[in-house]
């Protein structure tokens, strides 16, 4: 134990430190300039950070969210006749956009549709292809709406979960596939610690974040075995100051969140450096899954010990 502690734990903390600032120092805001880029769900959230970044950045932009404010948009007027909640969400996202273009985007678009639909992420591509000519990175990043409790036997919930979760990242990456290659771009696929050890209250969303692991992992070997250059990134994320994450768990989760704004640059960094996995914040991501082969019940135990469950909402 001496020896371990003396020895070993520095030496690999060492080890990760480096691994971790040598690929972090390489990047630079112009490899996102100019390059076109769409990022699912970014009317909110860590998307919205995120649209903003590349905004910034110079890159050209595809945010897409449920909103049905596509035509208002196409005819360059914003409907102010009436006011319903849908009015007023759609004029939110396009708020987004037109702020991604006040920041310096190259191009700012909204695309809407709902994903639970796979025939909305066809026209999602198929709107890059045509007004963009390409795609240099698919930030996949959008989630339906769960419940943080515990799991209350819904079977059809899970099923529309991995529809919006899951099965439309799968479906966005075959169509987008084509643009990709011709570019040898980048895919970014946005998950959470939920998709690599099990957390308690969020049964079916862990489900679908495991999901895109087995996917997307599996896929990145097949592309390794063909020579296929299109990078892999999937992003390990800890609990995020969201609006919505901080509504269903603040009370429960014993544990600070993690800035939004920083969490988005973390990501882009990652994919642009075409980075196999993306960890933040890294102390309470990376650090507990070193746990989860060697100790998986202690580490269990460790994530049972920040929920608070009598805090819970009644059901
Ligand atoms: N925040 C955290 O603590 C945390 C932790 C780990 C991982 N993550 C991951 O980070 C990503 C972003 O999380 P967030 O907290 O920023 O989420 P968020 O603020 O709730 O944003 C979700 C986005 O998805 C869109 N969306 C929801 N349902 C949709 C549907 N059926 N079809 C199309 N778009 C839909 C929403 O827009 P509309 O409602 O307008 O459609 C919104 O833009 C997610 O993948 C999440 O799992 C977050
Ligand atoms: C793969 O794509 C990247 C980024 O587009 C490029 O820098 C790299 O040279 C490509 N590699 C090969 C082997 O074509």
């Amino acid at each position: 134990m001496g020896l371990l502690q003396k020895i070993l734990i520095p030496v690999l903390g060492l080890v990760l430190a480096f691994c971790f600032y040598s690929s972090r120092e390489n990047f630079k805001p112009e490899m996102l300039k100019g390059k076109r880029v769409i990022v699912t769900g970014a009317s909110t959230g860590i998307g919205e950070q995120m649209v903003y970044h590349l905004a910034r950045m110079g890159a050209h932009v595809l945010v897409t969210a449920r909103t049905e404010a596509k035509l208002q948009q196409v005819n360059g007027k914003l409907g102010t006749h009436t006011c319903t909640h849908r009015h007023r969400k759609a004029n939110l996202t396009l708020q987004v956009v037109e702020r991604c273009r006040a920041l310096g985007a190259s191009s700012a678009r909204l695309v809407s549709g709902s994903m639970e639909d796979m025939a909305t992420t066809r026209q999602l591509v198929e709107v890059a292809e045509a007004e963009l000519g390409g795609l240099d990175m698919l930030i996949l990043n959008h989630v339906g709406k769960s419940y943080f409790n515990y799991f209350d036997g819904d079977v059809g919930h899970v099923q529309k979960l991995l529809n919006i979760n899951f099965l439309s990242y799968v479906a966005m990456t075959v169509s987008a596939l084509p643009m990709l290659k011709r570019s040898g771009g980048s895919i970014v696929v946005v998950s959470s610690m939920a998709g690599k050890v099990g957390f308690p209250f969020t049964v079916p969303y862990s489900a679908t974040k495991f999901a895109l692991d087995g996917f997307f992992s599996s896929l990145r070997q097949e592309f390794s075995i063909q020579s296929v250059n299109v990078s892999i990134t999937l992003c390990i994320l800890g609990f995020i100051d969201t609006e919505n994450a901080m509504r269903a768990a603040a009370d429960v989760l014993l544990m600070s969140p993690a800035p939004k704004e920083e969490c988005a640059l973390e990501i882009i960094k990652g994919g642009t450096l075409r980075q196999r996995e993306v960890y933040y914040r890294y102390a309470s991501t990376k650090l507990p899954l070193l746990l989860r082969d060697w100790a998986a019940e202690l580490l269990d135990l460790l994530v049972r010990q920040r929920y608070r469950p009598e805090r819970l909402r009644a059901a």
